[in-house]
């Protein structure tokens, strides 16, 4: 089965337009000419209009870091699929463990935005990962299981190429303390596991799982190898051209 794999950069609240464009053109430059694998940037939304201008004519594709599940309405400070759609997303991350823990978001609204993104032609990112307690307490393996079925439990028109399941574990984000990758891997099966019982085997490996949590170029490499990871979910990594570049141009 080959799946194409994905590099996604997570902004998350870092950039101004400036910078962000000129991010966008450094990354755009540096991915000429590849071809067997898909980058995709995630700048924040005053940055989504310019960042997909500046991307016109290269591969290099763009996502929102969260969006609301109606199409319009009084929702201050949200921003909708049709929305995103408008300004050149292809994808639009969902259920991210900041989102979720810092902004009260739960299953049952990735769930919706799911669906909502489907809806309107953008290619889901969900999110899921367990917190440290739950790692400790070896909930790991129902904790995702759980999240997985939650936010896709109902939904329509679901194929393997139009979703894309991130696994970051909340305590490997941000803090420089990656998963290993042989154990990242057995949570992405797992996680596919989980999606062949929602779609069916054939559509489940389809989908490209990606590992997130403390992606370096030093360590994208071994997550690459690993059989069930098709691709990284990047932070703080993703917000120099050097790093990221380091982090698409992986070898195994
Ligand atoms: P990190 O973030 O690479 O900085 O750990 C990953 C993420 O939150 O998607």
């Amino acid at each position: 089965m080959s799946r194409v794999p994905l590099l996604a950069g997570n902004w998350k609240m870092h950039k101004t337009v400036r910078e962000a464009t000129d991010l966008v053109r450094e990354i755009a430059a540096g991915v000429e000419g590849l071809r067997d694998r898909e980058v995709l940037v995630c700048p924040t939304a005053t940055s989504l209009h310019p960042v997909g201008q500046a991307l016109q004519g290269t591969p290099v594709r763009l996502g929102c870091q969260n969006m609301h599940w109606k199409e319009q309405g009084a929702f201050t400070g949200e921003i909708s699929a049709p929305m995103a759609k408008d300004v050149g997303c292809a994808y639009a991350i969902i259920g991210h463990s900041e989102r979720r823990g810092l902004f009260g978001e739960t299953d049952e609204h990735c769930r919706q935005k799911v669906q909502a993104a489907l809806d309107h032609g953008l290619v889901p990112v969900l999110c899921v990962g367990e917190s440290l307690a739950e790692r400790e307490a070896g909930q790991t393996q129902e904790r995702v299981s759980t999240q997985v079925r939650a936010a896709l439990a109902g939904i329509t028109g679901l194929t393997g190429d139009r979703i894309v399941v991130a696994y970051e574990p909340i305590w490997a984000i941000g803090t420089g303390r990656n998963d290993s990758p042989p154990e990242a891997n057995r949570t992405c099966h797992l996680v596919r596991t989980v999606l062949a019982e929602i779609m069916g085997e054939g559509e489940a490996r389809k989908v490209r799982v990606l590992y997130g949590g403390s992606v370096k170029p030093e360590n994208i490499d071994a997550f690459m190898a690993q059989e069930d990871i098709d691709g990284a979910l990047v932070g703080g990594a993703s917000l120099t051209a050097p790093s990221f570049l380091r982090i698409v141009h992986y070898h195994v």
